[in-house]
């Protein structure tokens, strides 16, 4: 049941862009440099979009678990509660948003699934009431309200699994 090597299941963007093709039929060191200088182009001017690691199927189905079970708290846009940033009396905090405008995007993937399993301060947990599938369904859709810069950036943090500092901490940045 673990969940932590599920990441094989990148979907490429499809619409690369090409921006040069090696030429074919140049002879000698000429389609050499051709290819070099073709290489460098493409390195430069490439930018295929970003890759997301979810299915439009997962977004669509996140939704309706969203919805369901997150909206009451974060909002219908998971924009968070108004006043997220003041904390209780105790030092929690209110829902924020997880639309990509606070903190969510510090958590690599496996954090964002611990937090929604295993509940984390006034966050209840919802691994009885969630199965893995419409856990990692619903991150998939507040993540495509992600803007693709923040999608890249969580992409750094997932990719070195970073524990930055706990859930919402009230930083923005
Ligand atoms: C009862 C209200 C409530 C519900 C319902 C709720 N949350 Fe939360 N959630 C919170 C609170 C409060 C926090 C902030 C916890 C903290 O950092 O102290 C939070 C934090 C989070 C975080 C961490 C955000 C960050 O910036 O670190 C994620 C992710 C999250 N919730 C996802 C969900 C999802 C997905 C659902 C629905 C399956 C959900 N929440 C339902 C109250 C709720």
């Amino acid at each position: 049941m673990s969940t932590a090597n599920t990441r094989t299941y990148w979907v490429p963007g499809s619409g690369a862009r090409q921006c040069a093709g090696a030429p074919h039929g140049a002879p000698g060191w000429r389609r050499v440099a051709s290819v070099v200088l073709a290489a460098l182009l493409l390195g430069a001017c490439s930018d295929p979009e970003p890759l997301r690691w979810y299915t439009d199927e997962q977004v669509q189905i996140g939704e309706g678990v969203f919805q369901a079970e997150c909206a009451v708290c974060h909002g219908a846009q998971a924009q968070g509660s108004d006043d997220w940033r003041q904390r209780d009396e105790a030092g929690h905090m209110p829902p924020p948003p997880l639309d990509g405008t606070a903190h969510a995007w510090h958590h690599p993937l496996h954090e964002l699934r611990m937090v929604i399993h295993d509940g984390w301060n006034n966050m209840p947990a919802f691994g009885e009431r969630l199965d893995e599938a419409e856990i990692d369904a619903v991150i998939a859709w507040f993540q495509s309200q992600w803007s693709d810069a923040i999608h890249e950036a969580w992409l750094e943090y997932d990719e070195h699994g970073q524990a930055g500092h706990g859930p919402a901490d009230g930083s923005d940045d």
